[in-house]
């Protein structure tokens, strides 16, 4: 049985729905709170048991590196002040177990491309890609339950969630038969068609556990018009091959890609924040008795003085 150990972090694109916050600096850093979207995506990671962390970078994102690394001056400073709590917290960021790679993709040429960009570093092995702009909750964390139905089938696996039908032209989305509640045998995989067009309502949300011959795939396809390499086409190709999985995942994803996402993100872990929550969960409470009336009187982080609002994770 196969172990997964390396994840693959495409991280090289240039966002434009988030100028001009991101004009200057990644997509990729931009907080929930308090924590960059790449730090939710590597801590996922690590606790599916990930110790290779490859990011496809490009110009501009080295900041994401400085985030990983060591800042002596930012540890240097807590110490002076005797904050050792902090400087545990910088820190843990990256645990010494895990390694980071880094390495370039020179041109915007598509997902698939990133993903060929680090076809040396993982040599060979099973692997996983994460796209840290779908921040998903779950417990265990998602990536942990796709290495889990990876090692039991020793098959790629899709994270998939069901959508609504407007939001098909925004995701790849499968076809297949499902083998039990939660798994999908796939037999075809489609990027971003539209409504009429759509072979299901299941759509990949950012995470793939994949074999290393999705390589052989990516390396044969066409370049689209405008010169990319799409992921989805060469996951298409590979069905040819062998069996690809979907897996309805445990959980809930926040598409931190659109603004919408971003808030709503923001608004549900602020509510599970312990430094914030309750100011928080009164605060909103307050603003929308203000604004809706009917809005009644339980706290809406489903803490003790009420059912909640929100879903749990
Ligand atoms: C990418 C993939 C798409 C997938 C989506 C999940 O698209 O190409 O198949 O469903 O991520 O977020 P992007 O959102 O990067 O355009």
């Amino acid at each position: 049985m196969l172990g997964v150990h390396k994840a693959v972090f495409p991280v090289a694109g240039i966002d434009t729905r988030f100028l001009p916050a991101t004009k200057a600096s990644p997509k990729e850093m931009l907080p929930v709170i308090d924590k960059p979207l790449i730090q939710y995506a590597v801590e996922e990671a690590i606790a599916a048991g990930i110790t290779e962390l490859i990011f496809v970078t490009g110009r501009g994102k080295r900041v994401i590196e400085d985030h990983f690394d060591k800042s002596y001056e930012v540890e240097h400073v807590l110490r002076a002040r005797g904050n050792q709590k902090l400087v545990e917290l910088v820190q843990s960021i990256k645990p010494p177990e895990v390694e980071c790679v880094y390495v370039r993709q020179a041109e915007p040429l598509g997902l698939g491309h990133a993903v060929l960009c680090a076809e040396k570093l993982i040599d060979g092995e099973p692997f996983a890609i994460i796209l840290a702009d779908d921040l998903l909750t779950g417990q265990p964390p998602v990536l942990a339950q796709m290495v889990h139905i990876f090692s039991h089938y020793d098959s790629s696996v899709l994270a998939v969630e069901e959508f609504a039908s407007h939001e098909a032209s925004s995701h790849g989305v499968i076809d297949g038969r499902h083998w039990d509640e939660r798994v999908i045998n796939v037999s075809s995989i489609v990027e971003k068609p539209t409504p009429e067009a759509a072979p299901s309502s299941f759509g990949v949300a950012g995470r793939y556990v994949l074999m290393p011959s999705i390589f052989e795939h990516l390396r044969a396809l066409v370049p689209a018009g405008n010169g990319e390499i799409q992921l989805t086409p060469a996951i298409h190709s590979m069905l040819k091959d062998e069996q690809v999985l979907a897996y309805e995942f445990v959980g809930k994803r926040y598409d931190c890609g659109t603004k919408l996402g971003y808030l709503q993100a923001t608004v549900d872990f602020a509510l599970r924040h312990a430094e914030v929550q309750d100011a928080f969960d009164a605060w909103l409470h307050d603003r929308l008795r203000s604004s809706h009336p009917s809005v009644g009187e339980s706290g809406l982080s489903g803490g003790q003085a009420g059912p909640g609002i929100f879903p749990p994770h």
